[in-house]
């Protein structure tokens, strides 16, 4: 299989062979990094001559951190963008056409999801989704890379219930990535927060194809029934912090308690993409819980600490599996 030259802006673009090709890829990258066995294939310096700019609009850890790492350790040069003219005082098309002719790979992390699909479109080179209001593929990859080592059965036989905010970029892409695997996928929001029939719809057809269900109640404990994967991320993303009020009011029965975690009877995961609301060490938590008496958020800190939670071997498995695009999409030497 080879992806040389592919954009990675969703996993709708993906076939389920080739998003387990990449999460297999990751998984040789991670056992390389570790000092594990090297498969010929992934030998030596992969992204070595490779120069990649990272266009943040948005803010960053992990997305960020990750793409530099993943530069460093293949041998690949980093540029981080954060104040381009593109958009100000340049259009988006001719800072495209500017990036693709100095750099192999771009990657974008910001709002319209229509800016990846605009750069991938005119700069003539891989760019990578790091996150837009619609999507976040290479979240999802990390996430089903942590279930697989953590759960040691095929992705086609788990379920993962996302309890919260279920049409947010993550969300949207969990059910993408869900439906193209063949893993069962349970959604529970209040109405106004469910993922738009639409992109439901689209997702029910790959599920078909591949022999899973999808299921979209309101219903935190209907979501959860035999799932081996609870999900949730904040409840508002970035960009929607004006929301707080309205979404505390409508997203506080979704919270992700222990009694929530218990009630699927069986070994579950705790995952989140992070960053997390589930305390009150952050400026934003205090604000909140002086405003309105909140001390945790989407999910409490017990499950968050819990030895079901796998959110930090997620973080790191973000870059092990942002390797993995950049290598497959852009390496000459990938075997
Ligand atoms: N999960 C994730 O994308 O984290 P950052 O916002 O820190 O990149
Ligand atoms: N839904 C969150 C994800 C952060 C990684 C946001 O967009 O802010």
């Amino acid at each position: 299989m080879t992806l040389k030259g592919r954009s990675f802006l969703t996993l709708k673009d993906y076939s389920k062979d080739e998003i387990l090709y990449l999460i297999d890829l990751a998984a040789e990258l991670k056992a390389k990094k570790k000092g594990g066995a090297v498969t010929s294939r992934v030998a030596g310096k992969l992204l070595e001559g490779k120069n990649i700019v990272l266009l943040f609009d948005k803010t960053s850890t992990r997305t960020r951190c990750s793409f530099e790492v993943a530069c460093y350790d293949e041998g690949a040069h980093v540029t981080y963008l954060t104040n381009s003219q593109m958009g100000k005082k340049e259009s988006l098309e001719d800072t495209a056409k500017v990036l693709g002719r100095l750099y192999d790979g771009i990657e974008y992390r910001g709002f319209a999801h229509s800016i990846v699909e605009d750069l991938a479109a005119f700069s003539g080179v891989p760019v990578w989704n790091g996150l837009t209001d619609d999507d976040h593929p290479t979240q999802v990859l990390a996430d089903f890379l942590t279930a697989r080592e953590h759960l040691g059965k095929p992705l086609s036989e788990m379920k993962l219930a996302y309890i919260g905010d279920g049409r947010n970029n993550v969300a949207n892409a969990l059910m993408i990535g869900a439906a193209k695997v063949g893993m069962d996928y349970a959604v529970a929001s209040p109405s106004s927060l469910l993922p738009s029939p639409s992109l439901v719809a689209e997702c029910k057809a790959w599920a078909d194809e591949n022999g899973s269900a999808i299921t979209i109640t309101t219903d935190p404990k209907e979501a959860v029934k035999d799932a081996d994967i609870i999900y949730t991320d904040i409840w508002c993303s970035m960009g929607e912090e004006d929301k707080m009020a309205e979404r505390i009011g409508l997203l506080k029965p979704y919270q992700v308690t222990m009694e929530l975690l218990r009630s699927t009877g069986k070994k579950t995961l705790f995952e989140h993409c992070l960053p997390s609301f589930h305390d009150l060490n952050t400026t934003t938590a205090q604000a909140v819980k002086e405003k309105f008496g909140l001390s945790e958020m989407e999910v409490t800190d017990e499950v968050f600490r819990s030895p079901s939670s796998v959110v930090f071997d997620e973080a790191e498995n973000r870059m092990h599996t942002i390797k993995a695009v950049m290598v497959a999409t852009l390496s000459d030497t990938l075997g």
